[in-house]
């Protein structure tokens, strides 16, 4: 019994790794492909300029709004100052607290 457990354990493991290994590989290409296309802004979440500037469009006029569209500003909140730059260079700063 103890043996079945030892194997279902290693096995799980194994797996479990390989499909994280998979999935970061994933989520590091799709953030370098989204890169090539515009700057990244937000590196926890992988979002980017045109990303933000989109919401923006999209009627986003605060960074609550863009955090709650995009998650950017969400993870570690070093690109806060960023998003707010991109609110004020798209004329909405006087929306921004
Ligand atoms: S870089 Fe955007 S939340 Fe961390």
């Amino acid at each position: 019994m103890n043996n079945v457990k030892h194997f279902l354990f290693f096995f799980t493991n194994f797996f479990s790794k390989i499909w994280l290994t998979k999935k970061t590989e994933a989520k590091s290409a799709l953030m370098n492909k989204k890169s090539e296309s515009s700057p990244l802004v937000c590196f926890c979440h992988g979002v980017t300029e045109e990303e933000i500037c989109q919401a923006i469009k999209k009627g986003c006029h605060t960074l609550e709004l863009i955090q709650n569209e995009t998650l950017a500003s969400t993870g570690c909140g070093g690109c806060a100052e960023e998003v707010k730059r991109l609110l004020e260079e798209n004329g909405v700063e006087s929306k921004i607290k």
